[in-house]
């Protein structure tokens, strides 16, 4: 096994490539394009850009200096970056944080596993021929069958456990630095197709006209979710990853390389998608249906009556595309949980990787199996009107990534010891750091503010 390697990134370029791996992913392509279509195309986008580079960003570098300085996992980090022991029930947040990544990757699992068999299908050209309603009908038909979801989340936890149990180096800074590129490529070929089909100007028109109409109070709290969601914040998931990150690394360099790339790529996948939906008559408002059962029609749409199946072929590279973008995200969520077992009950010198991996890839698959029969068999089990999955669902999205991200900022903002801070960003005062008043600023009073009228609002139209 691999494990007793030294800790952390060998490379900034590894480090980013894992970064923006676990930035990139569902959120990016499934979920950004069809809140930004629904709140009003380039008005969302105004607003989703202040959001992720003032708050998500803020709260990015909050991560990595938490992580980095400490080289600890959430739990133990905020407990040894506390000024002093009667600090210490700080941990708690830690282990707010890890509870919340454990649910994200059983509901991110469920999707995976979907996104897997819809690979599986479009290679074997499964859906060729069918018309929008036989699509439709066989999306609800496979996401509440029992054992079929249940088969592919089992694929898809296999793949991630096995990146895991390779290690921080081998496994996720190897495996990052070779699908990142991958992705974009895929990405770029897809976009290229997209905009290039004739009527393709109404999908652009979609996604980057602004309609502040459509902006409501609701979208401007999903843009403040999402760019959360995307950027892998607010779940210490970065702050593990901060702790394996280079000394020397310009914690704010990295940060914005590391926005920029999830930014460009959600943008990418809305021209990837919505230009083609417009070009082949779909309907653009089609939720979070619109990758399951809008999308196969479109690529149907594109396959000539004989000859190469082209929509197919492009099917099957949006699908690899999605299963790539979700195996890099779904593995920074498992490292949180490993790393955070190994650090927990280290056994001397020898890593429990191996065995830690497969005692919580267990316990996930046990969790999204039940998740995924409350979308069919287990459906009449709800909680608050709400099935399981979308329990589960609303904890993530409205309560949990912002109360762990408050916990962070008033964490750094006012307790932890300025000098350290100071001494993190600017690498023991070896790179200039203009920015820091602009920053503590920030995460002193802008971020704090916004996150709790964000939990307030939540909890409000919830009740
Ligand atoms: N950022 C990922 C996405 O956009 O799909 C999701 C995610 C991964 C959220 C890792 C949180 C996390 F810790």
């Amino acid at each position: 096994m691999a494990s007793t390697e030294t800790k952390g990134f060998t490379s900034s370029f590894g480090a980013i490539a894992a970064a923006v791996g676990s930035a990139v992913g569902l959120g990016n392509i499934w979920r950004f394009p069809y809140i930004c279509g629904q709140y009003g195309g380039g008005a969302f986008l105004l607003v989703y850009l202040c959001f992720v580079f003032f708050i998500g960003m803020t709260l990015m570098i909050t991560e990595f200096v938490i992580g980095r300085r400490t080289g600890r996992t959430p739990i133990f980090a905020y407990e040894s970056l506390a000024p002093s022991k009667k600090h210490h029930w700080w941990r708690y947040a830690g282990l707010l944080g890890l509870i919340t990544s454990f649910l994200i990757l059983a509901l991110y699992l469920v999707i995976s596993g979907w996104t897997t068999n819809y690979f599986a299908e479009a290679l074997i050209g499964a859906h060729v021929g069918h018309d929008s309603s036989s699509i439709t009908e066989h999306f609800n038909t496979f996401s509440t069958s029992a054992l079929r979801p249940i088969v592919f989340i089992g694929v898809f936890l296999i793949l991630t456990a096995a990146v895991i149990v390779g290690g921080v180096q081998k496994g996720i800074e190897r495996v990052s630095k070779i699908l990142m590129p991958v992705l974009v490529v895929l990405l770029m070929v897809l976009c290229v197709r997209s905009a290039t089909l004739p009527g393709a100007a109404a999908g652009f028109a979609y996604l980057f006209k602004p309609d502040f109409t459509l902006l409501t109070g609701e979208g401007v709290l999903a843009a403040l979710g999402q760019a959360l969601f995307s950027l892998s914040v607010g779940m210490g998931v970065m702050i593990v990853y901060g702790s394996y990150l280079p000394k020397d690394d310009n914690l704010l360099k990295t940060s914005i390389w590391i926005t920029v790339c999830d930014t460009l790529i959600a943008i990418l996948a809305g021209i990837a998608i919505f230009p083609a939906v417009f070009a082949s008559g779909q309907d653009p408002a089609g939720g979070p249906g619109l990758v399951f059962m809008t999308l196969p029609v479109v690529f149907n749409s594109m396959n000539p009556a004989e000859g190469l199946p082209i929509g197919t072929i492009f099917e099957s590279i949006f699908f690899l595309l999605l299963v790539i973008a979700a195996l890099t995200s779904a593995i920074s969520l498992l490292e949180a949980q490993v790393a955070w077992g190994d650090e927990y009950n280290p056994a001397g010198k020898k890593s429990r990787r191996l065995r830690n991996t497969i005692i919580i890839s267990v316990l996930m698959l046990v969790l999204s199996a039940i998740l995924s029969l409350s979308n069919g068999a287990w459906s009449n089990f709800t909680i608050g009107g709400k099935t399981l999955f979308g329990f589960v669902d609303q904890l993530n999205s409205i309560y949990l990534p912002p109360l762990c991200s408050l916990c962070a900022v008033i964490f750094l903002g006012w307790v932890v010891d300025k000098k350290a801070i100071k001494d993190e960003l600017s690498n023991h005062g070896t790179i200039a750091i203009p920015w820091y008043k602009a920053y503590m600023f920030l995460v002193r009073y802008v971020a704090p503010i916004a996150l709790i009228i964000v939990l307030i609002t939540g909890i409000v139209n919830s009740l």
